[in-house]
């Protein structure tokens, strides 16, 4: 990735030994920008004994489409990833002890980092920091143009350096088996009113709200949209016999990134790769957006998993694809100020 005029060198590098509470603040201000579960940013950070501690805040729980908090601990790992990336573009080595109270998420900590040392960081960890900064959910519709197959070897590399795997689904069969199995997971969902009251409270029409998903940032269920399932198109073919249009449907590259087991420490790796995956795939150019809703139930994801040849518990769903430049670039989605989320548990301010 080419660098935009300036960005990236805020990154120099820091040579210390410790976790201070500059470091933290750079840690945690990036940690923020990750992607959440309807974007309720469930983490708590805080410095103690130049350990940053990472903790799940289950006030934030999502419990109807996240019973099992499975989707808050892989938002929390995503956060995790963002932290240790502008750690280490800052050129600081960092140890990360996860889970080290046990797999009590209630009870414990998500993860523990220290300062291990420090070392110049590579140009690829720069980029991906800046990338980091830009990365956001886009769920438009995107250029009919694919990804290319080399990018989604590199995405399918970087989910197995966080212990994870990626499947990208790509027999016509199977999309079509994923759609219908996404299709009746949405029924399924939008006709409990647990989970249409639970989306709601998580929905906001206040353009200053720093938590939840943004009207501006969602497709509503009226609004045309260009599928796999399109309705016969007749208006191919004028008088005089020429084309009228070329059909502008979207091919997205379909991901699904998975782990061997399940729980609390599959969950984390899951949002770590979750995390690295999107910015890598900012940094090229590429978009994304979750198709989560097959996952959050059970007999759904039982259906995902046996798609994936049945090996594993599938994590996330992800369609990826260019962005279509004529759209108008989307506003960020906000979050809440790092002074909300970091205690420096010396007292001074987390500003
Ligand atoms: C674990 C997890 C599950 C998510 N599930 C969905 C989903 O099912 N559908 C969707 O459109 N976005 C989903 N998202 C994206 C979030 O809504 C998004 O990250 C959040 O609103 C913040 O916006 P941003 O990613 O643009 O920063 C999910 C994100 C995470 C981390």
């Amino acid at each position: 990735m080419c660098l935009p005029d300036g960005e990236g060198s805020e990154y120099m590098v820091t040579d210390t030994t410790v976790l201070s509470s500059d470091l933290a603040r750079v840690a945690v201000e990036a940690a923020v920008l990750a992607p959440s579960i309807h974007n309720s940013q469930p983490w708590r950070w805080r410095l103690r004994d130049d350990v940053l501690e990472l903790s799940a805040d289950l006030a934030r729980a999502a419990p109807v489409a996240d019973p099992d908090h499975r989707q808050l601990v892989m938002s929390c790992g995503a956060a995790l990833f963002n932290a240790w990336l502008a750690l280490r573009a800052a050129g600081v080595a960092v140890g990360v002890d996860e889970l080290p109270d046990g797999p009590d998420i209630a009870a414990g900590r998500l993860a523990a980092m220290r300062v291990v040392g420090s070392c110049p960081p590579a140009s690829g960890d720069v980029a991906l920091a800046v990338a980091m900064r830009h990365r956001h959910t886009d769920r438009r519709p995107f250029d009919p143009a694919e990804p290319p197959v080399e990018l989604i070897h590199g995405l399918r590399r970087a989910t197995e350096a966080e212990g994870c795997w990626l499947v990208s689904l790509t027999r016509p069969d199977a999309r079509v088996e994923l759609s219908v199995v996404l299709a009746h997971a949405d029924w399924i969902e939008t006709h409990d009113p647990a989970y249409r009251a639970e989306l709601l409270h998580w929905s906001r029409d206040d353009p200053e709200a720093t938590d939840g998903i943004p009207r501006g940032a969602v497709i509503g269920s009226d609004t045309p949209r260009q599928s796999e399932f399109p309705l016969r198109d007749f208006d191919v073919v004028g008088e005089a016999g020429q084309r009228l249009r070329e059909p502008r449907v979207e091919r997205p590259g379909v991901l699904i990134l998975g782990t061997d087991g399940d729980g609390p420490a599959a969950w984390l790796h899951a949002g770590r790769a979750l995390g690295r995956l999107l910015v890598m795939a900012t940094a090229a150019g590429v978009a994304a957006s979750p198709l989560g809703q097959a996952i959050d139930l059970e007999a759904t994801r039982t259906l995902v998993r046996e798609a994936t040849g049945g090996f594993g518990m599938p994590q996330m769903i992800l369609r990826v694809g260019y962005p279509d430049l004529a759209a108008t670039p989307l506003p960020p989605t906000r979050r809440r100020q790092i002074t909300e989320v970091l205690d420096l548990a010396d007292g001074s301010s987390a500003d």
